[in-house]
């Protein structure tokens, strides 16, 4: 049987180490029951002593003795640290639910196709079908059927982007009037919204802008639903106090053709010119061979960064091409 005086030797040199492995609280409470428990490895010495011959007894009794507050006080160590790991070790692992959700930020709609939308949508409350026509055309389509033959001075205004075979990008979405006049029959009430383009390009044109084009063909339409229609539009638009006004002009498709302005209630005054319009030509009528006799029928145009830029108040037509998200955000 070993001796209490070996089984202190064995104790001294492995129980220091021992404690010193000790990671985790269960870990501790182990070596505590094992070592220094009331039925640990330290209190087994200490009540044997009466079989240790008795002049070692002094000895043993004041070894075990120092080994046991050693032990006690790195015990109290040890266990401070480990506390301390196990807390910071669960708080990382806790969620706090009070924090704020991750933002991912959200885009809006560009100024240009918020006008675009608005005008198509008081326009189709009013009973107009929204259609879309090609942005290469033949000089037929673009010029011609439109009562533009070549060599007329009206050509001259739209500085045109020629492609090599002969095509070019429409300078305008008056086109798109003869596509579905040909593939339809009358009556008809369409608009036509869409990029155009001209070579022009300075602070208040740019080389691709949007138009939205109308046209309403039916047996009895006359000037005076041009007049209403275009009202009630721009009195939706702009507001219901917005003054207009028609003013006699000259478009080859159309005939007779008036240009209209508007004046805000609240402004200086000032006529702010804002659509084309007219009664659509004869000419136009015979070259998709509708009768010009049996219908007739109204068209009408405008540009949308001038009604975005009248809308809003903005006074310069670069900021819709710059992708500035400050301009931007504000729509
Ligand atoms: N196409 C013309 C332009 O780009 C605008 C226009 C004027 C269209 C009169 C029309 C119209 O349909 O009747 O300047």
């Amino acid at each position: 049987m070993t001796s209490a005086l070996d089984k202190l030797d064995q104790l001294e040199a492995k129980a220091p180490a021992k404690l010193a492995d000790c990671e985790t609280v269960e870990q501790l409470e182990q070596f505590r029951i094992e070592y220094l428990g009331r039925n640990g490895k330290l209190r087994e010495i200490l009540s044997s002593i009466g079989s240790v011959p008795a002049e070692k007894r002094p000895e043993v009794g004041k070894r075990a003795n120092i080994l046991k507050n050693r032990l006690e006080s790195s015990f109290k160590e040890k266990q401070a640290d480990v506390d301390s790991a196990d807390k910071a070790d669960s708080q990382d692992k806790m969620i706090d639910v009070t924090l704020p959700g991750r933002q991912s930020p959200s885009g809006s709609k560009h100024p240009i196709n918020l006008v675009m939308e608005r005008i198509v949508e008081i326009f189709s409350q009013m009973g107009f079908d929204t259609v879309r026509g090609p942005e290469v055309e033949t000089d037929y389509y673009n010029f011609e059927a439109l009562n533009i033959p070549p060599g007329h001075p009206a050509r001259d205004m739209h500085d045109t982007f020629y492609l090599e075979d002969g095509r070019l990008l429409r300078t305008h979405t008056s086109p798109v009037q003869i596509h579905v006049m040909e593939a339809e029959q009358p009556p008809l009430q369409i608009i036509a919204p869409g990029r155009v383009f001209r070579r022009d390009a300075d602070v208040t044109h740019s080389p691709v802008f949007h138009q939205v084009e109308g046209l309403w063909i039916d047996q009895k339409v006359s000037f005076a639903d041009l007049k209403g229609t275009l009202e009630l539009f721009v009195r939706r638009f702009f507001g219901a106090e917005t003054k207009l006004r028609f003013r006699p002009s000259y478009f080859p498709f159309t005939e007779p053709s008036a240009e209209i302005d508007i004046a805000f209630d609240h402004g200086d005054g000032e006529w702010l010119e804002i659509l084309g319009a007219g009664m659509v030509d004869p000419e136009v009528f015979r070259a998709v061979g509708y009768d010009p006799e049996e219908w007739q029928g109204f068209a009408f145009g405008m540009g949308v960064e001038r009604m975005a830029m009248l809308k809003y108040g903005i006074d310069n037509l670069q900021l819709f091409y710059e992708n500035d998200l400050r301009f931007l955000r504000q729509f």
